[in-house]
């Protein structure tokens, strides 16, 4: 699991450093990622896939040394804002690597991306590609549309965006009647985008996902009249993290993939295959680190009271996970308390995990939150309470550097008024 990458010799070490050393340079809380981990987990990613481009989905981490790590590595940016847009030119993403995709993109994105020259848009409705198109015109610049499209899969948990009613894409049954018609001037369709679910842990169903993607893109291109240059496969790839979760095993969606890709290799040899990649990169190179500073009993339940909260790390709260936890100063020592870890803020759903076995804990002990560094700290709700953000470090072949300062409450209040 994922603690077992960062136990070294039955203490907790990252890339190369002990945790009390990086806690007495940092103060904490504050949000610690592997670089090492990113590395990995790439590797271990496309080593799965060749013939297939992986694009790093930014809303995950927009971090930018975490994007730049990624870049280094030979992704590409998926990014869903004009602010992800820039952050991914910043970093060094070429245009021509960069897939602009989500459901409310305004007339002012869609021109800088269009300006920009980014390799493809995803368009999710008539009216979106009538945008792009006069836009694209405008500036005298063609730019590639991927249709997105809401299939007809079956659902298979919560957080699907497909198979009923959605605000994404267009619905399968009715976007060649929606499409066909359309006499596009500059922009040009090229392929289809389908990103089914989130956090996916179910490897058959992104296998079934592949083949059923593969289809309706050869289907739409015949039936709408377009050469298919790419297809983008969107993901879904989960990570393990809560007690129970199993890694998910790549192998055989390996297998699939390349069936998929040399099927099409003859028919649509210039085919571009896309996967949009987030957490399963970058999720589990994170740690939320957070300092115990109440150890209480009340009514015979065990409380520990950290310094960072569900204001810094909001993920356990909104999206019901329960991260694993563990007191990183005390890694080999045996978990006989069942704790309650709850932050600062003052509401009783302030609670970054429920019934957590731990060592004995003490004021003082270092609390991380494993699974972390994907939709931590760009998803939490940072200036609730008024307590500060934290610090973002990377720790990288034994040393560690701050990515991201921490900042004080007193920096929210400029561009306030009295
Ligand atoms: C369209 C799209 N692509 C990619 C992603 C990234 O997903 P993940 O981080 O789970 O890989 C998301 C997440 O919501 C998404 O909506």
């Amino acid at each position: 699991m994922i603690e077992e990458y960062f136990i070294k010799d039955g203490r907790f070490e990252i890339d190369g450093l002990g945790i009390e050393k990086i806690a007495a340079a940092h103060e904490t809380p504050f949000y610690l990622y592997s670089a090492g981990m990113i590395r990995e987990k790439h590797r271990k990613f496309t080593s799965h896939f060749p013939g297939f481009d992986v694009f790093y989905s930014f809303k995950a981490n927009p971090g930018l040394a975490i994007c730049n790590t990624l870049r280094s590595l030979g992704s590409c940016a998926d990014v869903s804002s004009l602010g992800e847009i820039q952050a991914a030119l910043k970093v060094g993403f070429r245009p021509e690597n960069i897939a602009f995709v989500g459901p409310g993109k305004t007339a002012r994105d869609l021109e800088f991306a269009i300006d920009s020259g980014v390799y493809a848009i995803a368009a999710e409705s008539v009216h979106e590609i009538e945008l792009i198109d006069e836009i694209s015109k405008r500036l005298g610049k063609p730019v590639d549309v991927l249709l997105r499209i809401n299939t007809q899969e079956k659902p298979i948990s919560p957080e699907m965006m497909v198979g009923g009613p959605s605000k994404f894409g267009f619905d399968e049954e009715t976007v060649v009647g929606e499409v066909r018609p359309l006499r596009l001037e500059s922009a040009r369709l090229s392929g289809i985008h389908v990103y089914s679910a989130s956090q996916v842990l179910d490897t058959s169903f992104i296998c079934d996902h592949l083949e059923y993607v593969r289809d309706l893109a050869v289907r739409l291109s015949e039936e709408i009249g377009f050469e298919l240059r790419a297809i983008d496969f969107g993901g879904g790839f989960g990570v393990p993290y809560q007690e129970g979760d199993q890694e998910l095993d790549l192998s055989p969606i390996s297998r699939v993939a390349s069936s998929v890709r040399r099927s099409l290799a003859g028919s649509h040899p210039e085919c571009r295959l896309i996967f949009e990649v987030g957490r399963y990169l970058v999720a589990e190179s994170g740690i939320f680190v957070t300092r115990a500073l109440r150890v209480k009993r009340s009514r015979g339940i065990c409380y520990i009271i950290t310094d960072g909260g569900m204001n810094h790390f909001s993920r356990p709260v909104f999206m019901r996970v329960k991260h694993r936890l563990g007191i990183l100063n005390k890694i080999g020592q045996p978990a006989e308390s069942k704790c309650n870890v709850g932050g600062p803020i003052c509401t009783p759903i302030d609670f970054l995990g429920k019934d957590v076995m731990l060592p004995r804990p003490e004021p003082g002990d270092l609390i991380g939150v494993f699974g972390a560094g994907a939709y931590g700290y760009s998803m939490s709700v940072l200036k609730f309470m008024s307590l500060g953000t934290p610090a973002e470090v990377m720790a990288d072949q034994g040393s560690v550097r701050v990515i991201r300062k921490a900042a004080t409450a007193e920096s929210f209040f400029p561009g306030q008024s009295l």
